[in-house]
């Protein structure tokens, strides 16, 4: 199929491209570095990069749920840092909205029309049910969310086995190669191929696409978010014409067609159409993305529970959920406050952004002993918030999870140790929380 883009899919190499963009412009332009002043500006990427946020969200969490920061880059915000306050924000959607026209579901602002102006910007928007209220979001979750039941699962399982089963197998021995790459985003990006019917040979534009609309960081860069804004218009073009072509033929059991035919598409937009694919390749991705990688870097960094894992493939269940919890691929969602109201002891106003930090909810030293451990026999690993809470909680996280456990129950079968054995490279955003680069060599139990 003839597409829209302006390199072959081979050269692109995901958000390595982008970060080196980005330090490649910071390093031209230090002016635009930003600087961080207040203590808990959680908002600055260098902790997640370093993996130093820990003690950070420890000493909020000790001093109460809610902490105000009113100056950072990305203007006031409130840091929502424990599981109760995160779970009491998500279970009040009305009076903590999601939608876009408040600002949306990540700690950036959206610009006003003064700014965009000022920046000579014409304003991008791929409207997505996951940045809606009810009703809106009700009508379109349902478009998406029988791709997802037990049944579909099933469906999926055999070819998801086959298709891990058959990259561990063909993993180099005696050799240091990359997780992410070679694993984490192979089996990701063949997944959401599949779940799209999404052309095979295309499918790392699938991880491409998904890296630039997912960095807060990238985006906070003039120049680097019209590059960002291109790509996505060239994401937008490729999806127009899988759909002007699956439009026309039966519908078949991929997501696309399942959506151009689902009843509730005639409350869709062609906008909101392809912002929704949008939204599936980026929440299909990085996040179980980086829980693969997160698996292996967990597992490293705590051998008695790799030997666990190892002496009783039966904890393979609770493993996934207790590695899920320990990585918590996405760190934040935002709500904005649309009436005045008290929040724990706290004055929220309308209009006030709050930052539901996942990561933090799930260190909670009130719900999970010992957070900071990895712990896979941890009884309450499943009350994690990484699939986040209520309306809004993710509607793939059964695919996510199945593709988890396949994957540990492979390796187990294979008897596949895997260890760190070189570069370790994480994500500099503090949205996406996870690993660019994780070299490890694979041996046997
Ligand atoms: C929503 C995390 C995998 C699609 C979300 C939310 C989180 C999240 C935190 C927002 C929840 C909230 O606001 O309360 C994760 C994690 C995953 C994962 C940690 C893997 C470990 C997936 C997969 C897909 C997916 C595999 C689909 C292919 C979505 C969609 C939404 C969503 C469509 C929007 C739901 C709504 O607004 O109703 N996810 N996700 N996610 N996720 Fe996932």
């Amino acid at each position: 199929m003839a597409t829209q883009i302006a390199q072959s899919p081979a050269t692109y190499r995901t958000s390595p491209v982008a970060v080196d963009a980005l330090r490649a412009h910071l390093a031209e332009h230090p002016e635009e570095k930003w600087s961080h002043t207040h203590p808990y500006d959680v908002s600055r990427s260098d902790i997640y990069y370093e993996d130093r946020w820990q003690p950070i969200f420890a000493e909020m969490r000790a001093k109460g749920p809610l902490h105000w920061v009113d100056e950072s880059p990305v203007g006031p915000y409130w840091n929502v840092v424990s599981h109760k306050a995160i779970s009491h924000v998500e279970a009040l959607p009305e009076l903590f909205s999601s939608s876009w026209e408040h600002g949306g579901i990540t700690i950036l602002n959206k610009l006003d029309e003064e700014q965009l102006a000022a920046q000579g910007k014409e304003r991008f928007e791929l409207p997505m049910f996951i940045a809606m209220d009810r009703p809106k979001h009700t009508g379109q979750r349902r478009t998406v969310a029988p791709a997802f039941t037990p049944a579909e699962m099933k469906r999926l399982d055999d070819d998801i086995r086959r298709r891990t089963g058959e990259l561990l197998d063909s993993l180099p021995r005696g050799e240091v190669f990359d997780w992410v790459d070679k694993v984490s985003i192979e089996l990701t990006t063949g997944m959401l191929a599949i779940l799209f019917d999404f052309p095979w040979e295309d499918r790392r534009l699938l991880t491409f696409w998904s890296d630039w609309a997912g960095d807060t960081e990238i985006a906070m860069v003039r120049d680097l978010d019209e590059m960002r804004h291109e790509i996505l218009r060239e994401m937008a073009a490729y999806f127009q014409q899988l759909w002007a072509e699956r439009a026309n033929k039966e519908p078949g059991p991929d997501l696309i067609s399942m959506m151009i035919h689902s009843p509730a598409m005639n409350q869709m937009s062609p906008q909101e159409f392809m912002g929704n694919l949008v939204l599936l390749i980026v929440g299909g991705n990085d996040t179980t993305r980086n829980t693969m990688s997160g698996i292996i870097h967990g597992f490293d960094k705590f051998p008695d529970q790799r030997k666990l894992f190892e002496e009783n493939p039966d904890l393979i269940p609770n493993a996934v959920q207790e590695c899920i919890r320990y990585q918590t691929p996405l760190a934040h969602m935002r709500r904005t406050c649309t009436e005045d109201t008290e929040l724990f002891g706290e004055q929220v106003k309308a209009g006030d952004k709050l930052v539901l930090w996942y990561l933090s909810g799930n260190r909670d030293e009130e719900v999970f002993e010992n957070p900071d451990k990895l712990d896979i026999t941890r009884e309450n690993a499943r009350r994690h918030l990484a699939f986040g809470y209520g309306i809004h909680r993710c509607v793939g996280a059964r695919l996510a999870e199945l593709q988890l456990r396949v994957l540990l129950e492979e390796m187990h079968k294979r008897r596949l140790r895997v260890h760190v054995a070189g570069d370790v490279e994480r994500v500099r955003a503090n949205f996406v929380h996870g690993f660019r680069k994780l070299e490890v060599e694979v041996t046997s139990f």
